[in-house]
């Protein structure tokens, strides 16, 4: 049996209201990661996604329950420890949160200047590698006032990338975004977990999303998981009755574009990866790791 590469076991948190009434964000979940999984979280507006997906990386610290990420329970560290752990896990969100007075390279730059121990060539080296990965190697110069939404989003990308983590959290990473551009960013997406084996967490209220990459799928009601069950996986397609609403659209929606997932998985595909310019950074940037992580 492999370990999983995140496991949550019995995470609750609790908020205090300005009127000293609680509220139950997240109740008693427990999950598993596998690496190599592109693992979705739907549930409506306010049932506790954002909350729970940021106990993954201790942004949220649970009242109770364990996160465990790559053998490391992260409620357990010293503060230098979680932040070396951190750099393990990336994080984009809905509003990309990039630094508005810092050019595309010394977004993706920073976390890697903030860590230290690395030569600014070296430094260059890296954010450059990331950048042409996410195909904005010519935007290096610009300010993300002069980006599109999906360019914002990929420069998010390239910089959680930066530190060659084996997880990425994304939060609604898709919604600010057009239809179109969707697309492009979950291609993106899933490029980076096929190539780089990097372990994908995603957040949406967007059903269509989460059918498209994700091969396994919790929904959550009121801070808690209603179900979970795997998708867009042949052998592992799991066709018992759905409990929830929103499981069975999903369920049906992944159905109907089964087609769809068979062609991008078809060899065609593998072998344009093969011919990619971009496999030589990819396998370099998989190779990639701090010193403190080997
Ligand atoms: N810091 C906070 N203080 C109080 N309540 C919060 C806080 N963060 C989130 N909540 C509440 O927790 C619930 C879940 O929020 P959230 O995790 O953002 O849901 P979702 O991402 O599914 O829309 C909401 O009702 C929200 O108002
Ligand atoms: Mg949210």
């Amino acid at each position: 049996m492999t370990i999983p590469l995140i496991r949550i076991e019995h995470a609750s948190k609790t908020f205090t209201l300005p009127d000293g009434g609680r509220f139950d964000a997240v109740r008693d979940v427990s999950l598993d990661v596998r690496q190599g999984d592109i693992y979705g979280l739907i549930g409506k507006s306010g049932a506790g996604k954002s909350t729970l997906l940021r106990l993954f990386n201790l942004l949220e610290r649970p009242d109770a329950g364990a996160i465990t990420v790559a053998g490391r329970e992260l409620t357990s560290l010293s503060k230098r420890d979680l932040r070396d752990a951190r750099r393990n896990i990336g994080m984009i969100f809905q509003q990309f949160n990039l630094l508005q007075n810092a050019t595309v390279f010394d977004n993706v730059a920073f976390p890697l200047r903030i860590h230290g121990g690395q030569k600014p060539e070296q430094i260059a080296a890296r954010v450059n590698q990331c950048l042409e990965l996410v195909e904005l190697g010519v935007k290096a110069d610009s300010y993300p006032a002069q980006l599109s939404g999906g360019q914002k989003q990929r420069v998010a990308i390239a910089r959680a990338l930066a530190s060659g983590p084996a997880v990425l959290l994304c939060d609604e990473p898709t919604s600010a975004l057009d239809a179109e551009t969707t697309r492009a960013l979950l291609a993106t997406l899933r490029d980076i977990n096929r190539r780089l084996g990097v372990t994908i967490v995603i957040v949406s209220h967007e059903l269509s999303v989460l059918a498209e990459i994700c091969n396994r799928v919790a929904v959550i009601e009121d801070g808690a998981i209603a179900e979970e069950f795997a998708l867009n996986e042949p052998a592992g397609h799991d066709t018992a009755p759905r409990k929830t609403a929103l499981g069975r659209e999903l369920a049906a929606f992944n159905t109907a574009n089964r087609a769809n997932v068979a062609d991008l998985a078809s060899p065609a595909n593998a072998a344009d990866a093969a011919t990619d310019p971009r496999t030589a950074d990819v396998a370099a940037i998989a190779a990639y790791r701090e010193p403190a992580h080997v």
